[in-house]
């Protein structure tokens, strides 16, 4: 009895340290601080092949995909299977991005910054 009432202020603290870090891992898809820093990441790995804007139509070695229409997406365009298209990779020429972007936040940056290209008719289409 002494045991568990001690235990209890402990577990109450873990509990709300992990609904918090459970809410933090995901950004607010509106959040101009989470979408410039995904912009941040975005020019230092993905403009090589989806270019600066996001058409990947200019200085692009690899078919990879414009980003800035959803409708031409291949593997999903929900703001889930944009995070599982940049930690896993997708098709052959999307590398995973998990270990170099190890922390969950900066991938949903990224997908805020790439949903930040859409016209907001096709944000509340998703
Ligand atoms: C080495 C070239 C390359 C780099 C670097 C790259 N991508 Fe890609 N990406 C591709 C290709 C090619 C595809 C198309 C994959 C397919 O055929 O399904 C793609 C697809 C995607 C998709 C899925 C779109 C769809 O068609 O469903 C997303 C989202 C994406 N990339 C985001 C990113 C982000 C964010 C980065 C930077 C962290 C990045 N890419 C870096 C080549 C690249």
């Amino acid at each position: 009895m002494g045991f568990t009432t001690r235990l209890r202020p402990l577990t109450v603290s873990l509990l709300l340290f992990s609904a918090t870090a459970i809410q933090a891992e995901i950004p607010s898809p509106d959040s101009d601080e989470s979408i410039a820093k995904g912009s941040e990441l975005y020019m230092h790995f993905c403009t090589e092949c989806h270019g600066k804007d996001g058409r990947a139509l200019m200085d692009v070695i690899s078919d990879a995909t414009d980003l800035t229409d959803p409708d031409v997406y291949y593997n999903g365009s929900t703001r889930e299977d944009i995070y599982r298209s940049i930690s896993d990779g997708a098709g052959v020429g999307m590398p995973p991005w998990k270990t170099q972007l190890s922390d969950e936040q900066d991938i949903w940056h990224l997908v805020n910054f790439i949903r930040s290209l859409w016209t907001e008719e096709q944000r509340s289409a998703q």
